[in-house]
């Protein structure tokens, strides 16, 4: 079975704790698409009636195209279900995400709801959090400055570019600046109270004590509720 099943099977089990009424937040990144397509098939198939607010563009043009109801987080204050996924997560269910550069919105979804349910692949779990890149979006008013406040603290790294090499520009209109570890740091909340004091910086990608029920998926096709390793 390759990652792609193991992803789907994550969807599967993700959409099948949305009950009838529900306001569902839907997460970004391609293990989330899964959810996705899954809480699709159960409007259509089963007459499942919600609505869902989406924490980037991309989501939303998905479960729009699929015909789910997208509403405006503006006029939703209290979500029930969120589902996403992550690049990291840690034994005290620490996470990083914005691997796609959501983690903006993802966050705002997060804590607005009563349970975010995360569903990752095995090869995301790390002894701690950092052993890859952490995004942190940065307004793009004064990023030089910005940037350069980062730097002064010690922590490394550069704006994210896209494929073809411009500049990434999140959903926001912001920058990601790519903060890279040469090792994962001792104290992961320490590094996110440096980064979050410094004006333009909008939001890291740490995710603490945000993790409800976590869902790993393996190559086999199991999926495990993990109550941390
Ligand atoms: C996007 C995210 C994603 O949840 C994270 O990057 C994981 O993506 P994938 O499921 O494609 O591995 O945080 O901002």
């Amino acid at each position: 079975m390759s990652l792609l099943e193991a992803k789907k099977a994550l969807g599967k089990k993700a959409a099948s704790l949305v009950g009838n009424g529900m306001i569902v937040g839907l997460g970004s990144g391609s293990t989330a698409e899964c959810f996705i397509a899954s809480l699709i098939d159960r409007v259509q198939n089963e007459g499942l009636s919600i609505q869902t607010v989406s924490s980037s563009r991309r989501s939303a043009e998905l479960a729009e195209k699929g015909g789910l109801t997208v509403a405006d987080i503006n006029d939703i204050p209290r979500i029930d279900l969120t589902v996403d996924g992550a690049d990291e997560i840690d034994p005290l269910k620490r996470m990083i995400k914005g691997g796609g550069g959501a983690h903006l919105r993802e966050k705002i979804l997060a804590s607005a709801s009563t349970e975010l349910v995360i569903i990752v692949d095995e090869s995301k779990w790390v002894p701690s959090v950092g052993r890859g890149k952490l995004p942190v979006e940065v307004l793009f008013y004064g990023s030089p400055a910005t940037r350069m406040k980062i730097e002064q603290l010690g922590y490394k790294g550069h704006w994210r570019l896209t494929s073809d090499g411009s500049i990434f520009i999140t959903d926001n209109g912001n920058l990601i600046f790519d903060v890279e570890f040469d090792a994962p740091p001792h104290l992961p909340e320490q590094v996110n109270e440096d980064l979050i004091h410094i004006p333009g910086v909008l939001e890291t990608g740490f995710f603490f004590n945000l993790a409800g029920r976590v869902f790993t998926g393996y190559a086999d096709g199991r999926v495990e509720l993990s109550k941390g390793k």
